[in-house]
């Protein structure tokens, strides 16, 4: 989803761009990923496991991927002297907080992807390889499932009473928009974790109540607590995450969720 949005967005900008997927690479496996990467200034790992109910009973597959597969990548850059762009989660954090994360704020994940997606990034910091990690959140996208398509597939089945989660809260960010700030990244120094997700927060409620006005649907969104629905994995209950070093980086201000919204569906329009 995100790296499908970011090849588009990079090269707009003029830059040559090799996009990569499963099954041609594999992260898991180094001499794979040392095949494949050509010279280049930047490798940018939007690769990982991100089923975050499966990796509870899954949690082999999910580090393999999310913790060996991103030091393999950090190897590979290493080596081949280029430097590492790599995208990490809100999820390591245990969402205790009531006021938005900073990068200087101790991680402590609270579920298997957020656990992996950490020793991902402690292997790169580990591997001597020029470095920027962006943690990021809630993303949705037009070339990935997300909340937003699941509303909209609700809506379009005629359901009139959406039950959606009030009690977590982040702030919901589109892929576009979140490629654009990755880019103006490029430039900033490096061996740095920095946080860009969209301005503003929301709970999963406002959100789904936010589209259904958007797109004049006859539903009702009733608020419920994640106590209600069964899932494998706990999900930290606020995990706003704070833009502001990476706005002095770059002097770029992430659009906000809402606005992310009514691109995001002008795009739904264009493709469907
Ligand atoms: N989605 C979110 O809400 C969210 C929130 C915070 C952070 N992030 C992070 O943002 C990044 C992008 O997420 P996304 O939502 O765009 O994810 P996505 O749509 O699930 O894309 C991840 C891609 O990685 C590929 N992949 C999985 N295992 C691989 C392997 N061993 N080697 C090579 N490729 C592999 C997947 O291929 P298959 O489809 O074939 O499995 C998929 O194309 C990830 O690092 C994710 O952890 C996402």
């Amino acid at each position: 989803m995100l790296g499908t949005d970011l090849m588009t967005a990079a090269r707009e900008k003029g830059h040559a761009v090799l996009g990569l997927d499963q099954p041609a690479i594999d992260i898991g496996d180094y001499n794979n990923i040392w095949r494949h990467i050509p010279p280049c200034d930047w490798i940018i790992n939007c690769a990982a496991y991100t089923n975050v109910d499966r990796a509870e009973t899954h949690p082999a597959e999910a580090f393999s991927v999310n913790s060996e597969g991103a030091l393999n990548v950090a190897l590979v850059a290493l080596r081949k002297k280029v430097r590492l762009l790599h995208i990490s989660t809100d999820y390591v954090f245990d969402g205790h907080r009531r006021r938005p994360y900073s990068e200087k704020i101790h991680p402590n994940p609270i579920n298997v992807y957020g656990a992996s997606k950490l020793a991902g990034e402690k292997n790169i910091r580990g591997s001597g390889c020029s470095y920027i990690i962006v943690r990021t959140q809630s993303l949705f996208g037009l070339h990935g499932h997300n909340f937003v398509k699941a509303i909209l597939n609700q809506i379009s089945k005629g359901e009139r009473e959406l039950k959606v989660v009030m009690d977590q809260i982040s702030s919901p960010t589109y892929t576009a928009h979140l490629a654009q700030g990755l880019l103006k990244l490029l430039e900033a120094p490096d061996r740095q974790i920095l946080h860009l997700s969209a301005t503003g927060s929301c709970s999963w409620y406002d959100f789904a109540r936010a589209i259904v006005e958007e797109v004049h649907a006859n539903a009702q969104v009733i608020p419920i607590p994640s106590s209600d629905i069964r899932r494998h994995a706990k999900r930290p209950a606020f995990s706003v995450l704070d833009n502001r070093t990476c706005e002095a980086l770059t002097g770029y201000t992430m659009p906000t969720w809402e606005q992310g919204l009514r691109e995001y569906l002008k795009g739904e329009k264009l493709t469907s």
